[in-house]
């Protein structure tokens, strides 16, 4: 007897994405062949570095992790120094402690062996909703959404959803499971990321070159780069504050670990004082100081962004006699200061103060 099963509007589409991506899929380093799995680890990891960081940025890290630690017991065996300096520069810092804190709990708790289920993984740190979607998807071929910002954009445009972001992110998620197959799950995941990234892009998208141009509601309706729709913008607040970049006699300088809660917790910091809206007077700045030191202000200041603010450090350079106090904190020569994990922020106060003050 002929079987007459129908076609959903659901599996169309995501049919013509997938043949799509057969012939337009990027090649990534952490992308298997066709008709092959990626290993969980490196699904895990090359996630994990791509959460707020562009792929060109995490190629070559994602490259050196593997090549140091081959496999996820390696990352839990390491200390969390190691990979807090190999992380140094992809900013984010709290993804690189989840990272160790995950290759333990996966070591503890599966015995060095990814779970290939949904809700064992998202019980694991740092792995959430999305992550959790793309591993099941992409190393075990579950049929599993993950709807990164590329994926949502995408699907607001097709679906013409006019809901303002965040708000819409359960509506796109929704959709997006509902268009997941039951075959090549993974496949389906990356290409609607490739889609976002290189066709559905947020200015200038080119829709003459998309699979979806004929079913894409935004498109029929002349909407496509006003979706998906923002909320106003609220301006970034900002803050202020010192950093010291003290030299001893030996022409080391001094690094402090911050304290471990808070932005940046536990890296190590050209010290400074707390970040506030207002100015420090010079009193409340030098009370900030590590040591007691005469102090000069370099020229010109440090700016950062922040997720949530900005911020301008103004420097002050000092000197102590002879070998530096061990108790404020660790003396390192400025050829050493590699050797130590600083976030992007301090590695441009250093940058600063090298070309200003000297060492
Ligand atoms: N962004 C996040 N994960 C990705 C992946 N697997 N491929 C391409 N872009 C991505």
């Amino acid at each position: 007897m002929l079987k007459t099963a129908s076609i959903t509007k659901q599996q169309v589409l995501s049919g013509e994405l997938l043949t799509w991506y057969d012939r337009h899929r990027r090649v990534l380093p952490w992308r298997a062949p066709v008709g092959q799995r990626t290993e969980p680890y490196a699904v895990w990891l090359s996630e994990i570095m791509l959460q707020q960081t562009t792929i060109a940025a995490v190629i070559p890290y994602f490259l050196r992790f593997l090549d140091r630690w081959p496999t996820i017991a390696d990352v839990a065996a390491a200390p969390l120094d190691d990979v807090l300096t190999e992380w140094a520069g992809l900013g984010y810092y709290a993804r690189a402690r989840n990272l160790h804190a995950c290759a333990r709990a996966v070591v503890e708790r599966h015995g060095g062996i990814f779970p290939a289920d949904r809700e064992a993984l998202k019980a694991l740190p740092g792995i959430g909703d999305y992550t959790s979607g793309a591993i099941s998807a992409i190393a075990f071929d579950i049929p599993a959404a993950a709807v990164d910002g590329n994926a949502e954009r995408a699907l607001s445009r097709v679906f013409a959803v006019e809901t303002p972001m965040p708000a819409a992110k359960p509506e796109l998620r929704r959709i997006g499971e509902s268009l997941v197959p039951d075959d090549r799950p993974g496949d389906f995941a990356q290409a609607l990321m490739d889609l976002g990234a290189t066709i559905c892009t947020p200015r200038k998208p080119s829709c003459v070159l998309c699979p979806w141009r004929e079913s894409c509601q935004a498109l029929a309706m002349g909407i496509v780069e006003s979706l998906p729709r923002k909320v106003e913008k609220t301006v970034r607040p900002h803050r202020t504050g010192v950093a010291f970049w003290v030299v001893d006699g030996s022409g080391a300088v001094l690094l402090r670990r911050r304290v471990e809660k808070g932005l940046l917790g536990g890296m190590m910091e050209v010290p400074s004082t707390g970040w506030a809206a207002a100015v420090p007077s010079l009193a409340a700045a030098k009370d900030g100081a590590p040591v007691a030191a005469e102090w000069r202000v370099l020229p010109g200041q440090v700016r950062h962004v922040f997720t949530h603010f900005e911020l301008t450090l103004t420097i002050w350079a000092g000197r102590v006699a002879g070998r530096g106090d061990p108790t404020a904190g660790v003396w390192v020569k400025p050829d050493r200061l590699g050797d130590y994990a600083l976030p992007s922020l301090m590695m441009k106060v250093v940058r600063h103060a090298l070309g200003k003050a000297g060492a």
